[in-house]
């Protein structure tokens, strides 16, 4: 599992505690939740999918032990870390006995805390593997958390075994979802700095004015609001892996300034003296072509030749059908433990629209569709109605039966084509929401988040649609 796909519930009614904490967490990629107490705590696990708590013992109203009690009888499997004071070992000892899966002592240790929670995951995940009946033909594509076996994944796995652990700079391009972060965050995991800081930086999402305090820092009263001084990415992933993201996105104004940091390893903060100096391991991303940016003069080339002295080609899913079908049992056993569900596979039909596909938005997309159609299914199989609208259509290479339900029918000949597909489209809106909700309740907060838009922008969609809230949900 990757850090970001793994949600840690922290605990404690101290909110420095919960603050450090939850920081040290985020940096590591991971999404977080915060609770003030048990009680607190234990709403959150009720309505959250939740990987790991880290909770204090000693909490107003519902304490930790009793959190800890609460939260395996909701999820047996689900990795509970006890915060101890120092001199309270024999708490821990019984919260062990309890069921809690280790302890840490305050104050903390980060490196401690991380290795701990990196464990803690890797349980998790064992656990939820065997719960999806994951089969052992799956584990020998599964090389560095990358599904795959056709060639270009080989190669780019040949060259992972090669680099991964020297200080070498890597230069990954591919596609967007094509797994460029899922291949640096390999590279991390597989050198001697894996119990290190990873720190990602999205080029792309950082203002060009904030750019440089971003990366180097800032010594107090650099600009107006700079009240204080702050490390930039660089010093914070010292002795760790640095990832630039969307490399192509740095303004060049910008580009020597990094290229100074990267041969020298050292850099100034901004409105500072001192120069710092950094081990920092750099892997960078982009989806755009550099050497068209280089001809285009947006992109410096010796910048590009100190960035790319080991490339790695992420080759688009459409060049490489042979993987969909690992990709989609991994996804399926994924989402059947993260939904509740107990699909078993995907019937031939269905499987032949997902490789007839072409797949613009890569493994992001078929993610996305295999959550939905596990989401949809009804049955153990993955059928071709369980596809999105765009799938059910374009497989023209493969004869398929009718779907069941037809949601989009052609409206009355005299509408013009446009009002015709907004109908549709609102049936298909109705039909989706609908089922969703189906699926949590009528929980609005839960379909919003199977949904992957925000709580109010379903509330919205629903008014827009005439779905009323906590209606028991019915076919229209
Ligand atoms: N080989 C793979 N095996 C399993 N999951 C993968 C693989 N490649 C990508 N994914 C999944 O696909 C999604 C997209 O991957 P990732 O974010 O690494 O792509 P990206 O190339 O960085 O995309 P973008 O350019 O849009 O940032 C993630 O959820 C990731 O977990
Ligand atoms: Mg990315």
């Amino acid at each position: 599992m990757l850090p970001e796909q793994c949600q840690i519930l922290v605990v404690d009614d101290e909110p420095n505690l919960r603050r450090v904490l939850s920081a040290q967490l985020v940096r590591d990629g991971y999404e977080v939740l915060v609770a003030e107490d048990g009680e607190e705590g234990l709403e959150l696990l009720r309505e959250h999918h939740v990987d790991l708590v880290i909770t204090d013992l000693r909490m107003p109203k519902v304490d930790g032990m009793e959190l800890l009690r609460q939260a395996l009888a909701m999820d047996p499997d689900l990795p509970v870390v006890m915060i101890t004071a120092h001199g309270t070992v024999d708490t821990a000892v019984e919260a062990l006995k309890t069921g809690a899966f280790d302890y840490v002592t305050k104050p903390f240790d980060q490196a401690e805390v991380r290795t701990i929670v990196r464990k803690a995951l890797a349980t998790r995940e064992l656990a939820e593997r065997d719960a999806s009946h994951e089969p052992a033909a799956l584990a020998e594509s599964f090389r560095y958390g990358i599904i795959g076996r056709s060639p270009g994944i080989q190669e780019v796995c040949a060259v992972l075994d090669r680099v991964a652990d020297t200080p070498t700079t890597v230069l990954i391009s591919g596609e967007s979802g094509t797994g460029k972060e899922v291949v640096a965050r390999a590279v991390h995991e597989n050198s001697a700095r894996r119990d290190r800081p990873f720190i990602k930086v999205n080029c792309a999402a950082i203002p060009r004015d904030l750019m440089e305090s971003e990366l180097f820092g800032y010594e107090r009263g650099a600009f107006t609001g700079a009240v204080g001084s702050k490390p930039g990415r660089f010093e914070l992933a010292n002795l760790g892996t640095l990832f630039l993201d969307e490399i192509g996105s740095i303004p060049v104004e910008m580009q020597v300034k990094l290229l100074r940091a990267l041969q020298e390893s050292e850099f100034e903060r901004v409105g500072g003296v001192k120069t710092i100096r950094v081990d920092v391991r750099v892997v960078a991303a982009t989806n755009s072509d550099l050497k068209k940016e280089i001809a285009l003069g947006t992109f410096r080339d010796d910048l590009y030749y100190r960035l790319n002295v080991v490339p790695i080609q992420l080759p688009p899913l459409r060049d490489r059908c042979g993987d969909i079908p690992f990709l989609v049992r991994h996804f399926v056993g994924k989402f059947n433990a993260r939904l509740k569900k107990n699909v078993v596979g995907i019937l031939p039909e269905a499987a032949a629209r997902l490789e007839a596909y072409s797949w613009p938005g890569n493994i992001r997309e078929l993610e996305n569709v295999v959550e939905r159609a596990v989401l949809f299914c009804d049955s153990d199989q993955i059928r071709p109605t369980d596809l999105p609208p765009e799938l059910r259509d374009e497989s023209a290479s493969t004869p398929s039966p009718p779907p069941t339900s037809q949601p989009v029918s052609p409206g009355s000949a005299a509408d013009g084509l446009k009002e015709q597909v907004k109908a549709a489209m609102s049936r298909l809106e109705r039909e989706i929401i609908i089922k969703a909700l189906d699926q949590t309740r009528g929980n609005v907060t839960h379909a919003a988040r199977l949904l992957k838009i925000s709580r109010k922008g379903l509330q919205l969609k629903m008014k827009e649609l005439g779905l009323r809230e906590r209606e028991e949900p019915r076919e229209p």
